[in-house]
């Protein structure tokens, strides 16, 4: 699916020229000062091609993505060349799009940000060789960007929350909770131990075959699994939340593999029980959405709401105006977000989720990430050399442990979502 920008159709096609040729292309608007600082972001580090122009005030200027979804819904999951691949074909004319729909000349941006951890090694390579080729071609700073720190300050552009503030970030590669002390002073509280949400909904929608369901063929596994189980009893199967041995019940960790297993032996049982084949859709299959979707959402919101308390007890969120920021692919997920608001509802903190498409990956909270460590002057190179992908990096100080060694016991809430 490609989503275009406003003046999409006003340029000519991509062409094979070097990357940065296209820059002659051009429209240049003299005559137009901008004052602020402005960012052009980029990111690629999964499977969207994204890029966007975001200024000071957080003003989005120009944006442009082109998703692989449809394309990795038909091969049953990323295949990471076939993702490279895309990336290539479509970062110059994105990366186009979105400065020429923000009317900027290149040569009025302060920065380029783009994602280089972590990621798929492949795709975040695309990234960052077009974005080096950029930067020199310009001769501007370069900002190299974490993504889930993006992730983490997107509400920043939208809302004035002030440090420190509580995130949880919940997508198809990552899970974790941490307190954002500022733009890059991240302690994390949590994170999931095997897989994450995203990853999980999108292996039980495969394996319930709902690309094959007339509603969900173009959706992600995590919004089919969200739009069967409206349909569905989330009471019809009785399944025990994750984590429940003594030993890291009392933590902020998450785990999503156990439960995966458990609903593929009920998808196993059913497809026996009504004589369908693999690959045919089970009348039960609104039942098994339902039920994982609210196993999963109660999972997140006990683990959530012990980082609550734990900040809390500890002094490190205000007592009465906490806020909790929720944000990744799964923060779309309403029914998650309505669990997470009993927590938030009972712990007098403010719930606080950007709008689905700035949950899910995009260029400009790569570039108001940008935005954010030129205001605060880290991490803005003048000199690239020696610059590298990261495809694994972990998010801030763990201090995962002490929040296990403190061992909160979490009230019991009741999740009548
Ligand atoms: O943040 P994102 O776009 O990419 C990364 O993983 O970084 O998240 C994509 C994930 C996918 O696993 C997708 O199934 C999930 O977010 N997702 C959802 C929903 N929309 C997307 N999960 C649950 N409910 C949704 N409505
Ligand atoms: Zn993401």
């Amino acid at each position: 699916m490609l989503i275009l920008n406003k003046t999409a159709g006003v340029f000519s096609k991509p062409s094979r020229k070097k990357p940065y040729e296209f820059l002659r292309s051009f429209n240049f608007y003299p005559g137009k000062l901008f004052l602020h600082k402005l960012v052009l972001g980029i990111e690629t580090s999964c499977d969207d091609t994204a890029a966007a122009v975001v200024d000071e005030t957080g003003n989005v200027l120009g944006e442009a993505i082109h998703s692989q979804t449809e394309v990795h819904l038909k091969t049953g999951g990323i295949v990471p060349p076939v993702a490279q691949q895309l990336h290539r074909e479509n970062i110059q004319r994105i990366v186009q799009e979105a400065v020429s729909a923000s009317k900027v000349s290149p040569s009025e941006l302060s920065a380029i940000a783009t994602t280089i951890k972590p990621g798929l090694a492949l795709s975040l390579g695309v990234g960052l060789s077009f974005s080096l080729q950029l930067v020199h071609q310009l001769k501007k700073p370069f900002i190299p960007i974490h993504h889930m720190e993006a992730h983490a300050l997107t509400i920043r552009l939208l809302n004035k929350v002030e440090f420190p503030f509580l995130v949880l970030l919940i997508s198809g590669g990552h899970c974790l909770l941490a307190l954002v002390r500022g733009v890059s002073d991240f302690l994390l509280l949590g994170k999931s131990l095997d897989i994450a949400p995203g990853d999980m909904l999108d292996k039980v929608a495969r394996r319930l075959s709902l690309i094959k369901h007339p509603e969900c063929s173009t959706m992600s596994g995590g919004k089919a699994i969200e739009h069967l189980a409206k349909q569905g009893n989330k009471l019809h199967f009785d399944i025990k939340p994750p984590m429940q041995r003594a030993k890291n019940s009392k933590n902020c960790d998450f785990s999503f593999s156990g439960l995966q297993h458990v609903i593929d032996k009920i998808i196993m049982q059913k497809e026996k029980e009504e004589g369908i084949q693999k690959g045919q859709i089970l009348s039960s299959a609104a039942h098994i959405a339902a039920a994982v979707q609210h196993t999963i959402a109660c999972h997140i919101a006990k683990r959530t709401h012990r980082a609550i308390l734990f900040c809390k007890q500890r002094h490190l969120l205000s007592q009465s105006n906490a806020v909790l920021v929720v944000s990744g692919g799964v923060a779309s997920n309403l029914y998650i977000r309505k669990a997470l608001e009993i927590v938030t509802n009972a712990t007098q903190c403010t719930l606080l989720c950007p709008p689905p498409r700035l949950c899910t990956d995009n260029g400009i909270m790569i570039a108001w990430n940008g935005i954010e460590r030129l205001r605060a002057g880290v991490g803005v190179l003048h000199n690239t050399e020696g610059i590298r992908y990261e495809p694994k990096c972990p998010l801030g100080v763990d201090i995962s442990e002490e929040v296990g060694e403190a061992a909160i016991k979490v009230p019991r809430l009741k999740m009548e979502i």
